[in-house]
């Protein structure tokens, strides 16, 4: 089939590249030249394991392709993803500007049918308004569908392929039909195409974001109760978890979610819920619980210097929101590093792939290590806030050498307690209990 994406962001490039993978051609548009040059050069603009090489295979194969001109890019283009930025406006709410700007740009360049997809995260009744604008200039019969994407970073193109159900929101059998035909090469594991009303797909976007926050959430909350009641959450996960209506996954208590989409989609349903006159209640906690749960560890660090940071430096091993990826938007170790330096202490990051964008935001006010044992040198204290798995087996003999004192806050719940003890680390973690010099001697 012949595909257009629009948009090479994030969604649109692992989009574009992926279904160029199973075979179709694609042409993917920006209107950021130097961008769009750079692709077409064959250099990735993203960070994205796994993307790289298929994305290159596929330029020499002649099925990817990238322009800025919108007219040339969806030619003869069967469906038309539109997966262009849609920031958090000052009050929450999705600025939906670039999609009704290019929907407006599409109208009058349709010479076919063809299927225009929303594929960014839009606020519900986006698909209609897609189609007015549309509408106001095409000469030919079109469809506007709602497909939500369900891609985490650092794992995006195996969620691409293999996708666990692919959300669909039209009415149109034959815009059924186009995206069935393109989807079904991703769907031969069996996992289902669910189609639904384009106001239920853009919804379902939103709940399953809101409801993966929560559940997060909850399980920080659960946490810093077990750290008051002496209890362990680490063993109340296994316990909770094995309940299948409850589920493994996504119960890890840590220093706060971040990234792209939780953040910014549990701020928009709150406003689309304000929209409707609806007190959405549970969102407003997960955000502040959220908020306040990403320096949860400081009061820790502050405890063990007395409450005077002024002239310490703290080690922050993680600078990304999560491993795999360079992304630090909402990033916990940004909260961290803030908080750290407004408290007079020094900071030497570390993180294998994120320190470039921090250096960009940043700039040189704090120390970017060579590596994790670079970051120790001259550090009193260890804060942990990226669960990077070179993190979870370092040298603890090194550590000790090298940092001032055997001390490590982790936000990420790296290392076992017993271990700790055994070493004669003073450790604090998330939601279990505090392993201190004093207790090990006890
Ligand atoms: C998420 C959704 O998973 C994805 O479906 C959607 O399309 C975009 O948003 P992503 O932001 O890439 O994907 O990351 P994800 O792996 O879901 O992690 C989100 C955040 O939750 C991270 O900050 C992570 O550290 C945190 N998290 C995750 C926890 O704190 N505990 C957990 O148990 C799981």
């Amino acid at each position: 089939m012949k595909v257009a994406v629009v948009g090479t962001g994030y969604v649109g490039l692992v989009t574009g590249t992926c279904f160029a993978e199973t075979g179709n051609s694609v042409t993917c548009v920006d209107i950021d030249a130097e961008k769009v040059k750079s692709l077409q050069n064959g250099k990735i603009t993203i960070y994205e394991p796994g993307l790289e090489a298929i994305f290159k295979h596929n330029i020499a194969q002649n099925r990817l392709k990238f322009t800025t001109n919108l007219a040339e890019g969806i030619k003869d283009a069967q469906v038309i993803f539109l997966a262009l930025p849609t920031p958090p406006g000052e009050d929450g709410s999705a600025d939906l500007k670039y999609i009704l700007k290019v929907a407006e740009d599409l109208g009058p360049l349709l010479e076919n049918y063809a299927v225009i997809v929303d594929k960014s995260t839009v606020p519900v009744g986006t698909a209609e308004l897609v189609r007015e604008r549309v509408a106001r200039a095409a000469t030919v019969d079109f469809d506007v569908v709602s497909n939500p994407e369900f891609l985490r970073e650092g794992v995006a193109v195996e969620d691409f392929m293999k996708p666990e159900r692919v959300v669909i929101g039209t009415k149109s059998d034959k815009a059924k039909k186009v995206m069935d035909k393109l989807y079904a090469p991703l769907l031969r594991q069996g996992n289902p195409m669910i189609y639904m009303e384009e106001r239920s797909a853009e919804m379902t976007k939103y709940a399953a974001n809101a409801f993966l926050a929560t559940k997060i959430t909850f399980m920080n909350e659960i946490a810093n109760l077990c750290e008051l009641a002496g209890a362990n959450v680490d063993d109340v996960r296994r316990g909770i978890g094995s309940d299948s209506r409850i589920g493994k996954r996504f119960l890890f208590a840590g220093i706060g979610y971040g990234g792209s989409c939780f953040p910014k989609d549990v701020q928009a349903l709150a406003k689309t819920s304000a929209d409707f006159n609806y007190d959405f209640k549970i969102l407003e906690s997960v955000m502040e619980v959220n908020y306040l749960q990403k320096t949860k560890l400081m009061p820790n660090i502050k405890q063990y210097f007395d409450g005077n940071l002024a002239g310490k430096t703290v080690a922050v091993w993680g600078l990304a929101f999560k491993p795999y990826t360079d992304d630090i938007r909402e990033a916990p170790a940004l909260e961290n590093i803030k908080a750290l330096t407004e408290a007079g202490a020094k900071v030497r990051a570390y993180d294998p792939e994120a320190m470039d964008n921090v250096r960009k935001l940043l700039g040189n006010s704090i120390y970017f290590a060579k590596d994790l044992y670079d970051a120790l040198e001259g550090a009193d204290a260890l804060l942990i806030v990226t669960e990077w798995p070179e993190f979870r087996t370092p040298d603890f003999e090194r550590i000790e050498t090298i940092l001032k004192n055997k001390v490590i806050f982790d936000g990420r719940n790296l290392f076992e307690l017993e271990q700790m003890q055994e070493l004669g680390f003073t450790y604090h973690s998330i939601g279990r209990p505090a392993v201190t010099v004093a207790a090990q001697n006890a």
